[in-house]
């Protein structure tokens, strides 16, 4: 089976990694995990790709906050090319892409976000949700653009917020669908390329 090869970029835990990872491994998701890369050096996300034998490295991001130093994204565009990677999947990544990466791999980064887009971007967005009094909020799938949490929504996950509702229940909850929502998405991608429209 034609297996689309994709690539991982993550800054943290590495949750939807896992999600990504285990249904690869399950024989659910046609895809081959060529390279799991982060700008932080002991995100446990390298350690989720060394746990199911997967290519790894850490990507030192330079001396900006929010993005790489060219010099760093230029790197990451040979990295994910080296590994003949076709899609990029964004997985906690907490760094906005520019041209270098966005013109080498265009209309094929995608990102999750724990809310319903264009709703509450940048950090935590479910503790915006819950402060802003929201009673639905969710996650999205995008593709990436320049901006932060911004591009064509490809689908969105809703979850209530209950009364009672803490920043982390309801991240918790928001994270069990972005678990399913993610693969589930990944999944469309594979029958385009298996399709050969990818
Ligand atoms: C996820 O909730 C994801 O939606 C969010 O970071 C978390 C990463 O969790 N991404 C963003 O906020 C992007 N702006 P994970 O490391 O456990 O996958």
């Amino acid at each position: 089976m034609k297996r689309l090869p994709i690539g991982i970029l993550g800054s943290g835990k590495g949750s939807n990694c896992r999600a990504i990872l285990e249904r690869i491994r399950s024989g659910d998701l046609a895809a081959e995990a060529r390279v799991v890369i982060s700008d932080v050096l002991d995100a446990p996300i390298l350690d989720i790709a060394r746990e199911f034998s997967v290519a790894n490295a850490y990507l030192p991001p330079g001396q900006f906050r929010t993005r790489l130093e060219p010099e760093a994204e230029e790197e990451l565009v040979k990295m994910l090319r080296g590994a003949g990677v076709g899609l990029v999947v964004l997985a906690g990544f907490m760094r906005v892409l520019r041209a270098p990466m966005l013109r080498a791999f265009p209309q094929r980064i995608i990102n999750i976000h724990p809310s319903l887009l264009p709703k509450f971007t940048g950090l935590e967005a479910w503790k915006q949700a819950l402060a802003a009094g929201e009673k639905v909020t969710g996650c999205t799938v995008h593709y990436v653009d320049e901006r932060v949490d911004h591009g064509q929504i490809i689908a969105q996950r809703e979850v209530a917020i209950l009364p009672d509702d803490t920043p982390e229940r309801l991240h918790a909850r928001i994270q069990i669908l972005e678990h399913e929502l993610y693969p589930a998405v990944i999944a469309q991608f594979c029958q385009q390329y298996r399709g050969r429209s990818l």
